[in-house]
């Protein structure tokens, strides 16, 4: 199958990451940060949240570890959410949803619970990206979050994806079908395809020589 790459999903402002030349509300209160007694917030997301605060001089460098946190917990970044976020950062949720709207692999709408991200950057799509993110997003429907990203840093197993966060690649087309299989039966993605089953170059060398 051969793709047209403008039929590559873009919003209308031509980017293909959603609400970022939405503006402000200034007719809204400004924003404060949440008050501790009335945000619950469970006490494993505070824990994890505070453990990335902990590592930081500043705690505002925890911001996006916290974020990933509350989005692993609720799926998203909900507005409870980044409220969550922001009552144990003593930050208010306007400084974390900057933060969550600029970064690509936060979510700022609800989604499928399994996540597909097709590379689309160059190496990738001189090998046939644009034709696996299609065939992706046909097999997928909307039983999977599947997005185009730009180089996710593993160009010597293009055309590749992150699957859940495994890397898989070299992609066929077939494979599309394979990863949604997997997926639904709740089995491991592609085991062969998986970058961290790939053997380093010097352990190869030992073994062969
Ligand atoms: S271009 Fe796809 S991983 Fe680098």
């Amino acid at each position: 199958m051969s793709i047209d790459p403008l039929q590559v999903k873009r919003y209308a402002h031509g980017s293909r990451v959603p609400g970022w030349d939405e503006s402000n509300d200034l007719s809204k209160d400004p924003s404060v940060v949440p008050d501790a007694a009335t945000t619950p917030v469970p006490a494993h997301v505070r824990t994890a949240i505070e453990a990335q605060m902990a590592k930081y001089p500043d705690i505002r460098s925890a911001a996006i570890p916290a974020l990933k946190v509350v989005q692993g917990e609720h799926g998203w970044c909900s507005p409870t959410a980044i409220e969550q976020a922001a009552c144990v950062m003593r930050l208010t949720p306007a400084y974390l949803t900057a933060v969550a709207t600029f970064y690509d692999m936060f979510e700022l709408a609800p989604k499928p619970e399994h996540d597909v991200y097709v590379c689309t950057n160059i190496s990738c799509s001189l090998l046939g990206a644009d034709d696996i993110y299609a065939t992706m997003k046909a097999v997928a429907g909307v039983k999977v979050n599947v997005r185009a990203f730009e180089c996710l840093g593993a160009c010597d197993i293009a055309p590749m994806a992150s699957v859940n966060g495994q890397y898989v690649g070299p992609l066929t087309a077939e494979d599309c079908t394979t990863i949604v299989e997997d997926l639904e039966a709740g089995r491991e993605v592609l085991p062969d395809k998986q970058l961290r089953r790939r053997k380093a170059a010097s352990i190869h060398w030992q073994e062969n020589s």
